[in-house]
């Protein structure tokens, strides 16, 4: 049986076609994505998905108090099977109600190497800030924000020349790689989490 993958997006979905890439080319095995869910009506992550073929829905947040949209949310997740979810550019915390859902069964990119730069504009916190590595987080999602065990990183070197842009694509390369790496992983499930590290068993 595949095991079945929801992505969550909010915006641009070059994550999501990276996973989507992945799944075609079998670097994602025995996987499917069932479908692609937006909070945000005109996502082009949205559009992305429809050119491709794969499932779409548009569940607008706004205005809504925090646990009852997740709700709506998880019931079509419920409703289609889904095995595993996947963040890709969600810009929402999610409530205890969905992560109890859906225990160690939700995953997150995020364009920093966590704990360092949480939050929004992490590329431009990390230029700011002086570093002179940066990377990419993919992590389990618990309730609080870019926290969560980790399943992989990857780091890329900060240049002097560096711009915010030129960081950023350097970091979304690795984005698309290590996700689907971590993916694999996670539905292989060849790994346990030990308090807050995530370990390969084989
Ligand atoms: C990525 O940088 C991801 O790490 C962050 O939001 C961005 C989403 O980009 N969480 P995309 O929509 O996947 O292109």
């Amino acid at each position: 049986m595949k095991k079945l993958i929801g992505v969550l997006l909010s915006g641009r979905g070059s994550n999501f076609e990276a996973l989507a890439d992945s799944v075609a080319a079998g670097r994602i095995p025995n996987a499917e994505i069932a479908m692609v869910i937006s909070n945000r009506e005109g996502a082009p992550g949205i559009q992305r998905a429809e050119s491709r073929g794969i499932r779409t829905r548009v569940i607008p947040s706004k205005g809504l108090e925090r646990e009852a949209y997740d709700r709506q949310v998880v019931a079509v997740l419920h409703e289609h099977k889904v095995d595993l979810i996947c963040l890709a550019g969600y810009m929402r915390l999610l409530s205890p109600y969905f992560v109890a859902a859906f225990p160690d069964r939700i995953l997150n990119i995020h364009p920093s190497l966590l704990p360092s730069f949480p939050g929004l504009e992490s590329q431009r916190q990390a230029l700011e800030y002086g570093v002179k590595f940066a990377g990419c987080t993919v992590h389990f999602v618990d309730e609080n924000l870019d926290a969560g065990p980790i399943v992989l990183q990857a780091v890329v070197p900060v240049e002097d020349k560096d711009t915010e842009e030129s960081l950023s694509a350097r970091i979304l390369k690795e984005e698309h790689r290590i996700y689907s790496e971590a993916v694999r992983i996670v539905l292989d499930g060849k790994f346990k989490i030990e308090g807050r590290r995530v370990l390969r068993t084989n």
